[in-house]
């Protein structure tokens, strides 16, 4: 059984997210959705028990793609979880310096791989970090995250 990670912060969850999590569950047999779990950052959106039920709301549909979280070392967690390949979707080439180091980091100390999905091209302007500023100044942000989220964000208020 061939089971990969892809691992985030997910706060909150775009429809970027939604759209490499589901290209690269058609890769493999297991897809895990690993959502960061020990690292509070300032100014966090969504709690972690929150970003994880959203995700699993907006994967409900897909059987191949189970949600969880983890705390530490992501190639503990792919070890734990038997997951031989990190997927990681990439916006730019802003993103590939920071996703080279990790991945190398990666594969040097948990002999894990990493794949790289590119962004879809009408996606590639969506971030977590944008979606939280537009939301900051209440603007809308309904096309830039699934349902789930969009509703979640409106009932913060
Ligand atoms: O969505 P993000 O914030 O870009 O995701 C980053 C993430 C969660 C993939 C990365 O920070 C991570 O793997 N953190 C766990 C700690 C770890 O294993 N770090 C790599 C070695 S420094």
């Amino acid at each position: 059984m061939k089971t990969f990670i892809y691992p985030g912060s997910f706060d909150p969850p775009t429809c970027g997210h939604a759209d490499i999590a589901r290209r690269a569950a058609a890769l493999c047999d297991k897809l895990i959705v690993a959502v960061l779990g020990n690292v509070n950052k300032p100014g966090a959106m969504f709690t972690v028990s929150e970003r994880v039920k959203m995700l699993e709301e907006v994967f409900r549909n897909t059987p191949n793609i189970e949600v969880k979280h983890f705390d530490g070392l992501l190639v503990d967690a792919c070890h734990a979880w038997g997951a031989t390949c990190i997927v990681r979707g990439v916006r730019g080439m802003d993103d590939m310096a920071n996703e080279m180091q990790l991945a190398a980091i990666n594969r040097r100390i948990g002999d894990v791989q990493t794949i790289f999905l590119p962004a879809d091209e009408t996606l590639m302007y969506v971030s977590s970090s944008v979606v939280r500023e537009l939301a900051h100044y209440k603007s809308d942000v309904s096309s830039f995250v699934p349902k789930v989220v969009a509703d979640a964000i409106d009932s913060k208020g």
